[in-house]
């Protein structure tokens, strides 16, 4: 009897062992897809990215995981899943677009499927891959290389075969708390400006005095060359000089707390933007929602934030000032410019000198955006044929900064069609890297600018195309886009960020390197959100713009400025590393498996160096390199973030003990000991 049981029990127990060993069919989209990193929207669960039926060059599908580049799922498979499967494409939802992707398929970090780049109305393409003993799987869809436009992309039938588990865990390994590093500014004054600023002979002087501290301050300003005087109660320094030279002057602060000085030298000579641009666009925020009342608001947010008091003094206004060519303004008469080829602008922005004025009686200045083919990338009217139109209304409304795109002029590389601009696409980026057809529309209007009879700071927004780097100063430009378009993920800052040390040697004073605005705060195009971007990501973000000298441009809502994201913006040792009169920019001088060291060097002698973990897991480990990094002997290290001195160090025999968050950074400041 007793051994019937026993008999009956192990055969219970091997059928049980065998259903849990047997193979099941788990879902994707059964998973948790809310992990998911992605470009835009949110993961559609059976839905496209815009919660629509999910389609394929035509076919449609019931199931399946809806996301938009560049995009990232990491999934546990702890060895029991065998198998996964499923079709792969581009959403037709997309019609009308020349969206491009990359789907890819990663095991424990190694490739080991790809699609090869797809376009839309491409066949879904099935995948099939064996996963036996792979511990981490990750899915993810790139921007094929030409930035992440109109990228809806469709992960359909997607299934896993498992051992033993019906189920399988999504996780994101980044910490998503945000926590602050930079201590608050003090009562007593300080001066946070760059030690360098450059203008022209004759074009309007104007700069305000970034200082923190208590108010009421009252500024002044020793050996001011003639033709500038200073407002002693904001601290703003206006007029013009007539000739060329340098001059050293000494700007002071006080208050009830105090009084400090600190050094200027204006250079008034041919060079300008000395220093990298610091302010904010309206693109990343508001996109084609744009207003003359949002951009005043912006400069208000920007002095009431106390933004302003560390040195971020632009506001550019992206596209969507001008007309669009969809006709849709009320106050639109179908023209987009007047009878002698003066652009108009759109029922938004009734008055440009007037927000122009608006905007230097705060001290700050005033950017604009526009295209040389005949559309902007957003369908406004662009500058084609009418360039010294253009530049004569920046200069007659005050405008302090031209960013000129390149969207359209891929269709008039060769002259307009049929002469008829309406036949011109919006986005035609072809060309670009032709040393001649390419550079032509930005000499030509680089010297229209420059003989304007104000400073205009040039930026050019062509994304890297035939290495502007190595020409963009011949146009007399100050700054060039070297990648295409940022978004609030971390495989974008990734990639961008990555992609910078090309062109490193090129940047000086003057001349910069651009890898696009900063994804922090309130973004989203239109569709206000708070950015993607993890807080340690955040944190390496703005490290290595600021050790690769880049222009700092905040793309986020300024009224909707959180303790955090002001926190981030306000570190005035991190922005001076940034702003260095050196102006040099940081390059990677070593890397440790996914950790990548940066190496600025300063106009004191001293070395910024950022310790940027791109990669998920945390970097510990005691760090001795430093020959590498061109460092030796007696050195203090600075805790940039926490503004903090740490330990000095021998080099030579002492090592810096790290411990870094995945996505994060360590950004520190070396000093040799005097
Ligand atoms: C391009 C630029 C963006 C923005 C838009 C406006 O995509 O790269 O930064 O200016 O055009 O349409």
């Amino acid at each position: 009897m007793l051994k019937n049981k026993i008999h009956i029990l192990s055969i219970a127990f091997l059928l049980a062992g065998q259903i849990s060993k047997a193979q099941s069919a788990v879902w994707l989209d059964k998973l948790d897809l809310s992990v998911a990193t992605q470009g835009n929207g949110k993961p559609g669960i059976n839905t496209s990215v815009d919660g629509k039926k999910l389609t394929i060059a035509g076919k449609t599908f019931d199931r399946g995981f809806g996301t938009h580049a560049e995009s990232s799922l990491l999934i546990k498979l702890n060895g029991k899943a065998t198998k996964f499967s499923a079709l792969v494409g581009l959403d037709d939802e997309m019609k009308g677009h020349e969206p491009a992707v990359e789907f890819e398929i990663y095991g424990d970090n190694k490739k080991v499927w790809s699609s090869g780049i797809m376009h839309l109305g491409d066949q879904a393409k099935p995948v099939s891959v064996s996963l036996k003993g792979i511990k981490q799987l990750e899915l993810v869809v790139t921007d094929g290389g030409n930035g992440p436009y109109y990228d809806h992309a469709d992960w359909v039938d997607a299934r896993f075969e498992t051992t033993g588990v019906s189920t399988l865990e999504t996780f994101n390994p980044i910490a998503s708390e945000p926590y602050i590093l930079t201590p608050r500014p003090a009562a007593v004054p300080k001066i946070n400006s760059a030690g360098i600023y450059g203008v022209r002979p004759g074009s309007a002087f104007l700069f305000r005095i970034p200082a923190t501290g208590e108010r009421p301050m009252a500024f002044a300003a020793k050996n001011l060359p003639k033709g500038l005087t200073i407002d002693s109660q904001t601290g703003i320094i206006t007029g013009k000089i007539d000739t060329k030279g340098t001059y050293e002057v000494l700007l002071s602060a006080k208050n009830a707390k105090g009084s400090v000085s600190k050094k200027l030298r204006i250079e008034s000579g041919d060079k300008i933007a000395l220093t990298p641009t610091m302010g904010w666009n309206s693109w990343n925020c508001f996109g084609h929602e744009v207003s003359a009342d949002k951009v005043k608001r912006a400069a208000d947010a920007l002095v009431r934030s106390g933004l302003v008091n560390h040195g971020w003094n632009y506001i550019n206004i992206d596209d969507s000032w001008q007309y669009n060519r969809d006709g849709k303004d009320p106050s639109f008469k179908g023209q987009f410019r007047d009878k002698d080829g003066y652009i108009l602008t759109n029922s938004k922005f009734p008055d440009m000198k007037n927000l122009g004025d608006y905007i230097h009686a705060n001290g700050l200045k005033m950017g604009i955006y526009s295209s040389p083919g005949p559309w902007t990338c957003g369908g406004c009217a662009g500058s084609y044929g009418y360039e010294k139109q253009d530049a004569e209304s920046y200069a007659r409304w005050g405008v302090d900064y031209l960013k000129y795109d390149w969207c359209s002029y891929g269709g008039v590389i060769d002259g307009l069609p049929d002469n008829d601009p309406s036949k011109v696409p919006s986005l035609a980026f072809n060309g670009g890297g032709d040393l001649d057809k390419g550079v032509k529309p930005f000499k030509l209007m680089g010297d229209l600018l420059y003989g304007q009879p104000r400073d205009i700071v040039y930026n050019l927004c062509q994304y890297g195309m035939g290495d502007v780097w190595k020409w963009g100063d011949e146009t007399h430009a100050q700054s060039w886009r070297t990648t295409n378009d940022i978004t609030d993920t971390w495989a974008s800052v990734k990639s961008i960020a990555l992609a910078q040390d090309k062109a490193a040697l090129y940047a000086k004073p003057g001349n910069r390197n651009d890898p696009d605005m900063l994804v922090v705060g309130v973004v989203g195009w239109g569709n206000p959100h708070q950015s993607k971007l993890k807080p340690d990501e955040q944190y390496l973000h703005i490290s290595l713009w600021s050790i690769f000298s880049a222009p700092l441009l905040i793309g986020c809502d300024l009224e909707k400025l959180d303790d955090f994201t002001l926190n981030l913006l306000t570190n005035d040792e991190v922005i001076a590393v940034n702003q260095d009169a050196l102006g040099k920019q940081g390059i990677c001088l070593n890397t440790i498996g996914e950790l990548k060291i940066y190496v600025k060097d300063l106009e004191d002698g001293g070395k910024a160096v950022a310790f940027a973990n791109f990669g998920r897991e945390k970097a510990k480990l005691s760090y001795k390199d430093f020959k590498k990094l061109g460092i030796s002997g007696q050195q203090t290290v600075r805790d940039l973030w926490r503004q903090k001195d740490l330990a000095g160090i021998d080099v030579a025999v002492q090592s810096l003990p790290l411990d870094i968050p995945a996505h994060g950074v360590a950004y520190y400041k070396l000093s040799p000991l005097k």
